[in-house]
């Protein structure tokens, strides 16, 4: 398939928060990327941020990650778009969190600019509504705790996508 859109979400019998959620994280990862003074391929990003909750029609577990990255390798998405899937869950979850949460034992931290990106943009939308960063951080805390890891990673990506913002 040479390209994806909320269609194709729908066949799948994704449900409609899923549909509207993806569409929300797709405009935010467009708005991010096209700021950003790295280079990307916008084409991963839009595809990646299309489908990066495609698991959700399977399961709404923290593997839907993993689910979601097989269903757009068989729905014929590139392989950069299927990392990106797979590694966009929390700020990045190392391998050892991995396995505590019952994922498969890799490493699941966003890489390249492009899964920065998506993942970054995944947690600055909740449902459809837009967060600043603060009430992003806030939801982090609640859900996890103040002292967990994954807060310190999330500020990190944070910092590293706004350098590539304010680059000269
Ligand atoms: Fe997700």
């Amino acid at each position: 398939m040479a390209s994806f859109g909320p269609e194709d979400l729908e066949k799948i019998g994704c449900s409609r928060w899923v549909v509207k959620h993806c569409l929300a994280v797709l405009e935010k990862a467009l708005d991010i990327a096209a700021r950003v003074k790295v280079n990307v391929d916008m084409d991963v990003i839009r595809e990646a941020a299309l489908l990066h909750d495609i698991g959700r029609c399977k399961t709404n577990g923290i593997e839907h990650a993993v689910v979601g990255a097989e269903m757009a390798r068989e729905l014929g998405a590139r392989e950069e778009v299927v990392r990106a899937i797979e590694r966009h869950i929390g700020a990045g979850i190392p391998r050892e969190e991995a396995v505590k949460m019952g994922l498969p034992a890799r490493n699941f931290v966003p890489v390249t600019p492009e899964e920065k990106i998506v993942a970054y943009a995944d947690n600055l939308v909740l449902g459809s509504r837009h967060l600043t960063f603060e009430e992003s951080i806030d939801k982090f805390r609640k859900i996890l705790g103040d002292g967990h890891p994954a807060i310190k990673r999330y500020k990190a990506l944070h910092e590293e996508i706004q350098s590539w913002i304010n680059r000269w």
